[in-house]
């Protein structure tokens, strides 16, 4: 059966995965994308409905669906009706009346995607679900992952930084071990994750993680959601988790990845930004092919 909507990675099958990572990788040079534009999803119409600040979500989407011969509109909070007091409801129902096919959607509030998915025509793309799921950006990352070592399975990551509030943490972490990679993380108590992630191996620091990781995952601590006391003391943090350009130095087949946005000088050094063994930019590039081919298969 089509897929209709992208809501949690759990809606992909294994081999829908494989296909999406697969395609993404016929979008990409070894620099960057390929240069031709598509005709695939000429004539279809997409609303990008933001409700939370993005940099590399939104554009690689309205990237992804210019490419791909497509239109899309951008919807902001901020500027709508919501600030005349709209309700998430009517605003969706309202964005649905002009006829779009499918709506790509980041919103802060957990369980807001598939409320939506339930009444609306419209396909729902999650771009982002409070602390919940993120998919696309899990595709992007086993994508990038695979491009540098050929495979997935078998690959040593660890994720290091806020995994309890983060998504991109939750969606990674499944798509990684469903395709086989060894899956770790390390994080203070006060940010620890909950749930399937918490049972798998723990490393005490950045440094014990890089001596046994191919890859080391970092993530910022997310203060936009952080509601009571779990901000751990900056210098006690990067002393522990960050990865310093010493320690990078030490450790240099280890592969950085960070899903941005990188709070530069906290969990991470400014100068590891432009290093072969980063590839946080070349993420976003994988984030543009991998959009493109989520959009060809729930979309065409
Ligand atoms: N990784 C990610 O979701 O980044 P943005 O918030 O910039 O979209």
């Amino acid at each position: 059966m089509p897929l209709r909507h992208l809501l949690t990675t759990d809606d992909l099958s294994l081999d829908e995965i494989d296909l999406i990572l697969k395609r993404a990788a016929e979008f990409l040079t070894p620099t960057g994308l390929v240069h031709k534009s598509l005709d695939t999803l000429a004539g279809k119409r997409f609303v990008l409905a933001f409700y939370e600040a993005s940099t590399r979500t939104r554009l690689s989407f309205e990237s992804a669906i210019e490419r791909m011969g497509a239109s899309c509109v951008l919807f902001t909070e901020a500027g709508s009706s919501v600030e005349k007091g709209e309700s998430l409801d009517e605003t969706i129902r309202t964005i649905e009346a002009m006829g779009f096919d499918a709506m790509i959607l980041r919103h802060a509030i957990n369980g807001t995607h598939s409320h939506i998915a339930g009444w609306t025509s419209m396909s729902v793309i999650n771009a982002g679900e409070g602390t919940m799921a993120h998919p696309t950006q899990a595709l992007l990352d086993a994508s990038t992952i695979r491009e540098r070592f050929d495979r997935v399975e078998g690959v040593k990551v660890v994720i290091i930084g806020d995994l309890l509030h983060s998504r991109v943490a939750r969606s990674t972490a499944s798509v990684l071990s469903r395709l086989g990679a060894d899956v770790g993380w390390c994080a203070p108590e006060s940010l620890a994750p909950v749930g399937e992630i918490s049972r798998l191996r723990r490393f005490d620091d950045a440094r014990h993680a890089m001596q046994w990781a191919d890859v080391v995952f970092l993530l910022r601590i997310q203060r936009e959601r952080i509601v009571s006391d779990h901000v751990p003391d900056i210098d006690e943090y990067r002393r522990q988790y960050a990865v310093t350009s010493s320690l990078a130095a030490d450790h240099s087949s280890v592969v950085i990845m960070h899903p941005g946005p990188v709070n530069i000088g906290v969990e991470l050094d400014e100068a590891l930004l432009n290093v072969p063994q980063c590839l946080v930019h070349r993420q976003v590039t994988h984030g543009v092919a991998v959009r493109m081919a989520v959009l060809e298969l729930i979309c065409r």
